[in-house]
């Protein structure tokens, strides 16, 4: 197969979701069609399931959590599919959001029992920043459901996207019948299964033509369906892939995951309209993922937990062209041409060497520390950089107290190198130098890793004291003068490693208040490095 086939047919995106939503669920059933994986069970990093087992940090192996996200490859009905995972419960940090960065488009699932929730707003946003198309499926109609039109309307009003079904349930919980495919006008019917993870649920069809179609569901379930679909042809939008490529339209899916029921369908609909990896910008104009040689650009960095190497796991996107193990590459941000070590692929829970990966793959490399985030990687042929990846806003605080004032070097370092791998963000007090260290995390989680990780491989004792302190913005016009900032008295001052200045505040109407009372001051929520 050549280079043109093998990208046309990878398919990158990454799942988005709150947590139990059912993202791991959904994610197991495509493995499960993909043949990737034999059972169901086996994906998700909870404590009791067979991939609980991770060898990258002993903190993951205590909590029986995933720290960091994986990709996942397989293939199906002639597609090479790349899940990014996207770390959700406790494990939610900056590297979810970063993973986002990788993707060619998201999968949004909502519990429809609850709508949207939280975590997936701030998800969706990050998507909305990069214009990715963005399919939902709404989960769990084996159980009650909130009304359907107010599920779209939910999404359209919360986040702020046009929706389209593509099909409609009938009924939800104990009631629920199946779903109605809008394009062929065929209801495929939900029989209550065991919910074992088998590859396919009973399921049989019927078309709203059919006589039975009304006995089957009843005749209530038939007229609210009636009524429902009259609703539906008048007020919902037409299917405008343009709109759903520019992410403005999600096209919407109902189902249930953990009884294999609308996922097929789920799956086939969204690999026909979504894109191969799509071109990137870089400082060369737009990279032709096809007709450009072999590029990519480092999106998470992980670390090793082997306390004598502090060798890192450097995530890669390819996003042209073909990688060749054995041909040089040049990083450019470090200046240098070499050969990227031990290049490495997931495929479901293992791991393997690989000699060659295409445009949409994700491979990790072995890093002795010279990779940053967003750092681009292309052939020494053919150089140029790509847009960097933005810095997320945080919404924990800390003051990093040393506790033994004598290894205040190695302090220093373990901050500022667990900081350029993306671990943490560091800040100081706006007017003092190192001397007060602030530190900044999405999720708290990552507190937990920057005290092991300081203790363990730098050898230095901290206590972290909260700070009151949740949004954090940066300043969009650096001319604005910080020490004139009026009402200041909730907001701390602080700047970044970059000595950007930036705000910290308790709550969004301590935002408000200080844009109203400080004529003149921008804030921007993302930072493009
Ligand atoms: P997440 O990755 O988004 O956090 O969600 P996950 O798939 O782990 O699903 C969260 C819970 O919701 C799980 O139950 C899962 O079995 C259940 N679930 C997922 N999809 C469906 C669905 O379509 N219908 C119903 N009824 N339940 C669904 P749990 O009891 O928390 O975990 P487990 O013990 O079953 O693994």
């Amino acid at each position: 197969m050549g280079i043109r086939e093998e990208i046309e047919k990878r398919r990158t995106f990454a799942i988005i979701s709150h947590p139990d939503a059912g993202k791991t669920t959904l994610t197991e059933k495509f493995l499960l069609y993909g043949g990737a994986i034999n059972t169901a069970g086996s994906v998700k990093g909870k404590a009791n399931s067979k991939y609980a087992v991770s060898d990258w940090m002993e903190i993951e192996k205590e909590r029986g959590i995933s720290v960091t996200s994986s990709v996942l490859q397989f293939n199906y009905d002639g597609y090479c599919i790349n899940i990014l995972d996207t770390p959700g419960h406790q494990d939610f940090s900056e590297d979810t959001y970063r993973t986002l960065m990788a993707a060619d488009s998201a999968v949004m699932v909502i519990d429809a029992s609850k709508g949207v929730e939280a975590q997936t707003i701030k998800l969706f946003k990050v998507c909305v920043m990069r214009h990715i198309p963005i399919f939902t499926f709404i989960n769990k109609m084996d159980r009650d459901a909130k009304d359907s039109f107010e599920l779209l309307d939910d999404i359209e009003k919360v986040l702020g996207i046009k929706t389209c079904p593509v099909n409609w349930p009938i009924g939800s919980g104990k009631e629920f019948k199946g779903v109605y495919d809008r394009d062929s006008k065929i209801v495929s019917l939900f029989k209550a299964v065991s919910t074992g993870g088998s590859k396919s649920a009973a399921k049989t069809e019927v078309h709203t033509d059919d006589a039975e179609f009304k006995e089957i569901v009843g005749d209530i379930l038939y007229d609210t369906f009636n009524e429902e679909l009259e609703l539906l042809e008048g007020a919902s939008e037409e299917l405008d892939l343009d709109l759903v490529n520019k992410g403005e339209l999600s096209p919407v899916f109902f189902g249930s995951a953990l009884t294999t029921f609308g996922v097929e369908t789920f799956l086939k609909h969204f690999l026909k309209m979504t894109s191969s990896p799509l071109a990137r910008n870089s400082d060369s104009g737009l990279i032709d993922p096809i007709e450009e040689p072999f590029s990519a650009f480092v999106f998470k960095i992980q670390a090793n937990m082997n306390k004598a190497h502090r060798d890192r796991i450097a995530f890669m996107r390819i996003c042209s062209g073909k990688f060749d193990a054995t041909k040089d590459v040049f990083h450019v941000q470090g200046n240098k041409k070499f050969k990227l070590s031990q290049p490495q692929q997931l495929m479901a829970q293992d791991r393997k060497v690989i000699d060659e990966a295409y445009a949409g793959d994700v491979i990790g490399v072995f890093d002795p520390g010279i990779f940053s985030i967003g750092d681009t990687v292309c052939m020494p042929s053919h150089k140029f950089k790509y847009e960097g990846i933005p810095t997320f806003a945080p919404e924990h605080f800390c003051r990093v107290v040393q506790l033994n004032t004598m290894k205040r070097k190695q302090f220093v370092s373990g901050v500022t190198q667990l900081a350029q791998e993306g671990a943490i963000q560091i800040f100081q007090e706006y007017s003092a130098g190192m001397a007060e260290i602030i530190v900044g995390v999405v999720g708290v989680l990552q507190f937990d890793v920057l005290k092991y990780r300081l203790e363990n491989e730098y050898g230095c004792e901290i206590r972290l004291e909260p700070l009151p302190y949740n949004y954090i913005r940066w300043i969009k016009n650096p001319e604005f003068d910080l020490n004139k900032l009026k009402r200041a008295n909730d907001i701390k001052k602080v700047k970044d490693m970059k000595e950007n200045p930036l705000l910290l505040f308790v709550n969004e109407w301590n935002i408000r208040i200080c844009l109203e009372n400080n004529e003149g001051l921008e804030l921007e929520e993302f930072r493009r490095n």
